[in-house]
């Protein structure tokens, strides 16, 4: 059986919190799709389906015009999940009766469990209470034919029910947030119990499966090239595509002269000398760096970086003979429609890419071999490829690298001085083994100097601000609370061994409302 075999379809109602519901999927290694409803494509008729999923979302079904599942959702005999909003649907498409109530009700609670029911398998038994996350605003005021009440909160008589002969449940609590502890328990019986999913969706099998795609996308003779910019996802992308069609994959890596210590040296020493990549290494940092001088504004230093890079990795490509297919790493995240609010279709595409413009100017056509996967999958991939821990583990880095991480002009003495920093920032936070907890770190140079006294003399350097976020997609993020004595170690081997920075301060706001960079 391959990883793709069995899959559920997830019919996305605007819910923020959808591609949770996916991630949980896939943990219980079921493969899943999300599509909004109402662009479902394929969606019910492709082969594999073995279960849906109904999203919470925004609307409420006394709303006129709010939106509902096709009907023949009900009537493939796969079981249905619906959450929240998507149990409203359940009911009111099956002949219940649900509307909406003034009494909104948010939070934490307390689930009463009525039946051992198996989409309950492993969580609270008949009789006890299950801790819950709940967010919603209809209510059920009549259950459908044939439905039977498996779960009640005093503020919500019917938070779980069930038909158990058609495999339809419903819960009006979220088990897709961590907010439900149990949550991915009660996912996991639904996709694998009830729907009886085998769970098969490994990396190791995905791997074999996207390494076969490949090669029958590029063909016999085909040629690709790949971009790499020393991060996970586009590692992970050369390394497979070169597993598939070896000596026919190009990587181009661009030095911006805006990356970290040692970064660019560590990605030759990988894919030339480790994994025998074919790779065109171009050392632009003088380009960059003189088409950045007197630029402060961070959207035209994010431009001007954008285009140079296309440039130049135009004409590295050209120079290597070209290629048929531009391979990118973009993740699931990337292309999943999402709905808005008011229920219209919106495609979101999250395109911080500083690259966008390439795939349009090499005219070619793409290998995308991550297109189905999340981040943390994407990963596990690595993983299996064999790429080492520091490769697979690396904290995010934005395409602009330290331009946007030095507010105002850039210079070369202040990039070297910023890398200097940012090299023992991360290693401290690797020694204190904090690496891996933290989403993502670094330092950032403000263009602002204070005085300050060293010995017996006078300095005015600059400052440098920490920064550390938990975070799970970079979407919202937390900052995070470092020990006292971790700060002060850091900012004294800073003082004392940078020239050009005499303060350290640490940055304690979260996104919303900052931004986890600092341009
Ligand atoms: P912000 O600063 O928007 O960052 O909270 C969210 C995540 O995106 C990264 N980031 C970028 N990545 N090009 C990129 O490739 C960019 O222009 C860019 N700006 C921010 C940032 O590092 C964080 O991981």
């Amino acid at each position: 059986m391959t990883a793709h075999a069995e899959r559920i379809l997830i019919i996305d109602f605007g819910s923020q919190v959808t591609q949770l519901i996916a991630r949980r999927v896939r943990e219980a290694g079921v493969f899943c799709e999300i599509k909004p409803f109402n662009a479902l494509g394929d969606g019910l008729t492709a082969p594999g389906l073995k279960g849906i999923i109904l999203s919470g979302g925004p609307a409420s079904v006394g709303d006129e015009g709010s939106p509902r599942a096709p009907q023949q959702v009900f009537e493939l005999g796969v079981p249905v999940l619906g959450i929240c909003y998507g149990q409203m649907c359940m009911v009111t498409q099956l002949g219940g009766v649900a509307a909406g109530s003034t009494e909104r009700e948010f939070g934490r609670a307390f689930v009463t469990m009525k039946a051992n029911s198996p989409l309950f398998e492993g969580m609270a038994a008949s009789g006890e209470k299950e801790e819950v996350w709940m967010s919603h605003g209809d209510r059920v005021t009549e259950l459908p034919p044939g439905f039977e009440v498996i779960g009640s909160s005093p503020n919500a008589p019917f938070a779980a029910f069930a038909n158990v002969s058609q495999g339809f449940y419903g819960v009006m609590f979220h088990p897709e947030v961590v907010h439900t502890p149990r949550g991915a328990t009660l996912l996991n019986n639904f996709v694998r119990g009830i729907a009886g999913c085998a769970g098969q969706w490994t990396m190791a099998a995905y791997k074999d499966e996207a390494i076969a795609a490949i090669c029958q996308q590029v063909g016999p003779e085909g040629r690709v090239i790949c971009g790499l910019s020393g991060g996970v996802d586009s590692s992970v992308a050369a390394v497979l595509i070169h597993e598939a069609i070896g000596d026919r994959l190009t990587c181009v890596f661009v030095d911006t002269g805006m990356m970290r210590h040692g970064e660019a040296d560590e990605v030759v020493t990988m894919f030339r000398d480790t994994y025998n990549i074919k790779l065109i290494h171009r050392d632009a940092s003088d380009l960059f760096i003189d088409a950045l001088e007197g630029v402060e504004d961070p959207e035209v230093k994010r431009k001007t970086i954008g285009r140079l890079f296309i440039d130049v990795f135009d004409e590295a490509a050209t120079e290597s003979g070209g290629a048929d297919f531009l391979a990118q790493g973009t993740l699931y995240p990337d292309v999943i429609e999402s709905v808005s609010a008011t229920g219209g279709p919106s495609v979101t595409i999250k395109s911080h890419h500083n690259v966008g413009g390439l795939p349009e100017r090499m005219k070619m056509s793409l290998v995308e071999p991550l297109r189905s996967l999340f981040k943390d999958e994407v990963r596990v991939l690595g993983q299996e490829l064999g790429l080492p821990e520091n490769f697979v583990g690396r904290h995010p880095f934005p395409g602009p690298g330290l331009a946007i991480r030095i507010p105002g002009k850039i210079t070369r003495e202040k990039l070297n001085t910023l890398r200097a920093a940012d090299r023992i920032y991360l290693d401290e936070i690797r020694k204190a083994g904090l690496y891996d907890t933290i989403w993502q770190a670094f330092a950032v140079l403000l263009p602002v100097k204070t005085v300050g006294v060293m010995g017996d003399g006078r300095t005015y350097d600059h400052v440098c601000a920490l920064r550390a976020v938990t975070s799970t997609d970079g979407m919202t993020a937390d900052y995070y609370p470092y020990p006292h004595d971790f700060l002060g170690r850091t900012a004294n081997r800073i003082i004392n061994e940078v020239n050009g920075i005499n303060r350290v301060v640490y940055d304690i706001t979260s996104k919303p409302p900052g931004t986890i960079e600092w341009e």
